[in-house]
Order: structure tokens, then sequence, then C-alpha cells
């Protein structure tokens, strides 16, 4: 692997790790209220990064990372989405400073899952026009703190899940189809609104890097029929080319914007939107990664409405691939070589830099003693940095690696019981503790492959 110009660094996520509900200032975010199943705990304390801020620098420092993937709580700077909280700001800094002092690169996300629920009570969040202008003022806001320090920024993490996950986004419509018409409004919105940002980023932070961070879809069909085939290349358009193919190109995919019109969920757009959409470009993309899917046609009469919103789709629907090996948490298996081959394609299509920004494995880690034996996680990113390594060696702009997670956090729908981290945190869902870290055995295996890469 090229020396030098290639990062490794670790993710996390703020409403995941930093808890401080309520505390300096923080309004009141989605995440705050959703309803979260019986038994898993919310994000209001999390892993606790808020009052463990130093130490978590401290342990990446000691790790070897060259960069932080975090992300700014929308509600921390900017309380309940109105006014900027001068309190938010300061914490943010010294996340930043410290980050820097300790030779790791700060890499923020601008908007993680989390956004002020006030904007879902006001006008229904991403559903109005209003949510795009205040998004980029948030960001612009954040450019200007923090711009002269931070150079590569993210802004929308997995717009997939973001327009779908009603929980996060307040798309609480109980009308289905009037459901599934916001949550294509809602996507177009978050398109528009990270256009305008890179507009506004190009102004203010002149030699930075920004861009979108995906949900990479590695689509394979589940039989070589035809008809799988092309599902398989409908899911494309409908899981990840509509959203990369808009930070981009400033454009969908026909089959995608054929298929809403047919459906009446065709977004309402302005003609000035369409300069805008066209004109900004991003200087590279964000790859997350956990593990492929496979697709094949519906069967006539065949129900998806349990499926996630955007499975909803006669187009194609959720397969099996018994190739794979299958994990308590990886129920789609595990599948290094579709990190190779859906960068490939990602590559190919957009013709810019990538960097891994998430790619991990979920487990029920148990502590015996003081020690993380987790040679299941050690086995899982081995087996995917040896194929970033392949890309590398093949010639494809790859920037850096980012493990999901550093360390312990809730997971987005399943608590705390779903580990991901190299450092292990000492909470439950139901007794939250010091939240003492602890790191685990992959954290010495990465820190050791850090070091023999250097
Ligand atoms: C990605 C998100 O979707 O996957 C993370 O960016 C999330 O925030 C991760 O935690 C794993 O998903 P989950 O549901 O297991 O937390």
């Amino acid at each position: 692997m090229e020396k030098k110009t290639f990062y490794w660094g670790a993710s996390t996520s703020a409403f995941q790790v930093e808890g401080g509900y309520g505390e300096g200032g923080k309004g009141l975010a989605t995440t705050d209220v959703r309803k979260v199943p019986a038994g898993v705990t919310d994000s209001k304390v999390a892993s606790d990064q808020y009052h463990h801020l130093e130490e978590d620098i401290l342990l990446m420092k000691e790790l070897g990372i060259s960069l932080y993937r975090f992300s700014f709580n929308w509600t921390r700077i900017m309380g309940e989405g109105y006014e900027e909280n001068p309190a938010g700001i300061d914490f943010y800094n010294r996340l930043i400073d410290l980050c820097l002092e300790n030779g790791i690169t700060p890499f923020p996300t601008l908007y993680h899952f989390e956004m002020p629920q006030k904007y879902v009570e006001d006008f229904g969040g991403w559903q109005s026009r209003k949510c795009v202008e205040l998004f980029v003022k948030y960001a612009e806001i954040c450019f200007r703190h923090f711009g002269d320090r931070v150079k590569a920024w993210g802004t929308i993490n997995e717009q997939l899940i973001a327009s779908a996950a009603t929980d996060l986004n307040g798309n609480h419509e109980a009308n289905q189809d009037e459901k599934m018409k916001n949550m294509y409004q809602m996507s177009y919105h978050m398109s528009l609104a990270e256009k305008k940002t890179f507009a506004i980023f190009r102004e203010i932070v002149k030699d930075g890097k920004i861009g979108p961070i995906c949900s990479m879809q590695v689509i394979y069909p589940e039989t070589p029929s035809p008809n799988d085939i092309l599902a398989a290349r409908n899911a494309q358009d409908f899981l990840q080319n509509c959203f990369l193919d808009m930070s981009v190109f400033g454009r969908y995919p026909i089959g995608y914007s054929n298929y809403l019109k047919t459906k009446g969920w065709y977004p309402e757009t302005k003609a000035e939107d369409a300069e805008v959409l066209t004109n900004n470009r991003p200087d590279f993309i964000g790859i997350n990664y956990y593990c492929s899917t496979c697709v094949r046609t519906l069967a006539e009469g065949e129900d998806n409405s349990q499926l996630p919103p955007f499975y909803r789709n006669e187009l194609f629907i959720l397969g099996n691939n018994p190739y794979l090996k299958k994990t308590e948490w990886m129920e789609f298996g595990i599948d290094p070589e579709g990190l190779y081959v859906g960068m490939r394609d990602i590559y190919e299509r957009y013709q810019l830099p990538m960097i891994v920004t998430e790619n991990g494995l979920a487990f029920s880690d148990i502590l015996e003693g003081e020690k993380v034996s987790d040679h299941y996680r050690i086995e899982y990113l081995e087996q995917h940095i040896n194929q970033c390594e392949r890309l590398v060696e093949e010639g494809y702009p790859v920037m850096g690696y980012c493990p999901w997670s550093l360390l312990d956090l809730v997971s987005s729908h399943q608590g705390f019981k779903k580990r991901y981290g190299l450092i292990y945190v000492d909470r439950t869902d139901d007794d939250v503790k010091e939240c003492r870290r602890i790191p685990k055995e992959s954290y010495f295996w990465y820190k050791d492959r850090i070091q023999s890469n250097k």
C-alpha cells in the first residue's frame, strides 16, 4: 500500500457517541425524542464522549490513527435550530484543536442522521424547502468557525437511510402512499441542500475538500436469469445511483425518474434548482460498507410492505446469497470482495477519489476481566483492509480507511448490545455506569497494522 499518503483513521457519529444531552446549550434532536424499542437505550448518554473527550483523543493518538471521522451534532451547533450556540461551537473547537495537537486530521460530517426536532414540528423537517436553507445556513456557520483548521468535510451521511428512517427524520405520515412521496421529496431536498453547500464551501474553505458519504450498495442478482439481473440494475438505481448521480452530476437515473413519475412520487422542483444541481461537484466520495445485498424480481402478489421503505419497490425484492457467511448481526453475510467490486464500480462511474468512512463488524462482545477477545472483528477488518490494498495497488485512488467504530456506541437501531468498537465502553442498555474505556484485542491489532504500513 502506498505509504504516507494513506489515512488510517477511525469513525464515529455525534448522536451515537457524544451524549451530553441538554448540556452546553444543546437543543432537542430527533434522536433525543424518538421511540426506541423496549430495552434499547436512547442516545442521551451514548458513550459519553462529551465528558471523555481528552481521554478519547489520547486513545486515538495511542492507536496511531492520522484521521478522526466524526460528525457535528446539528443541535449542538444550532441549539433548537434557529440560533448559533457558542458553547457548542466551543466544544467542537476543543475537539478539533485536540485532534490537531495530537497529529490527527479532523474529518467531520455535517449531517449524520440527527436534526433539530423543532424543524420536524415547525415545518415537517426535510419535507419542506425551509430545511434546505436552514441546512445551508448551518453548514456555512460550521465552515466559518472551523474551516481555518478543518480541510476535509463530509456533507450527508447515507442519504438512503437519512431519507427513509422515519424516527430520525420525522416523516410520520400515516398514509403509506403519501409517506413514500414524502421520502422522495425529502431525498430531493437533501440533494439540493448538499449542492448549495458545495457552492458555499468553495467560497469559504478555498483549500478544503468536501464530499458525500454514501452507503455503498453492492448488489448481486440472486440468479443469472435476465430478470434478476435487471432487478439488480434497478435496485442499484434506487439504492445508490439516485443519490450519487445527484451528488456528482445533479441528475437522477432515467429509470428512477420514470418510476417515480408513474407512481406520482416525483419530487416538486423549481426551475432555478437546475443550475445549482449541475454546477457544483464534490471532491471525493466517502464509502460506508458493511456487506453486499442480493436481489431478485418480485413474484406476483408478493408482499414487500414490511421491508425498509426504499425496498418497497415493484422492480426488485431482497433475495438471499447462500455463498456468504452470516452472523447474528450480519444477516446478508460477510463479503470483503464486495468492497473491492463496489469501489471499482463507483470509481468508474464518477472518477473521484474515495475514502472508506465506515466498515466494521457488530458483535455482542463480552468483557472478561479487563479483556475483550474480538478475533472475529480482527478477521473481518483484515479481510476488508486487504481489499483496500488491492484497490490501491491496482491504481484506484483510495485515500484512507476508517473502521466503524473507534469505540462502542449506540447502534442506530439496536442500542448498546450491538457493539462495533475497537474500544469497549463499559455500559449496557439498562445501566450506563461510568462508560469506562477498555481497548479490545482489535485495537492492538489495528495499531500494529497501522505501524507496519508507516
Ligand atoms: C451506518 C451508519 O448506516 O451503519 C452508522 O452510518 C451505523 O451510523 C452503522 O451505526 C451500523 O448500523 P447499525 O444500525 O448497526 O448501527
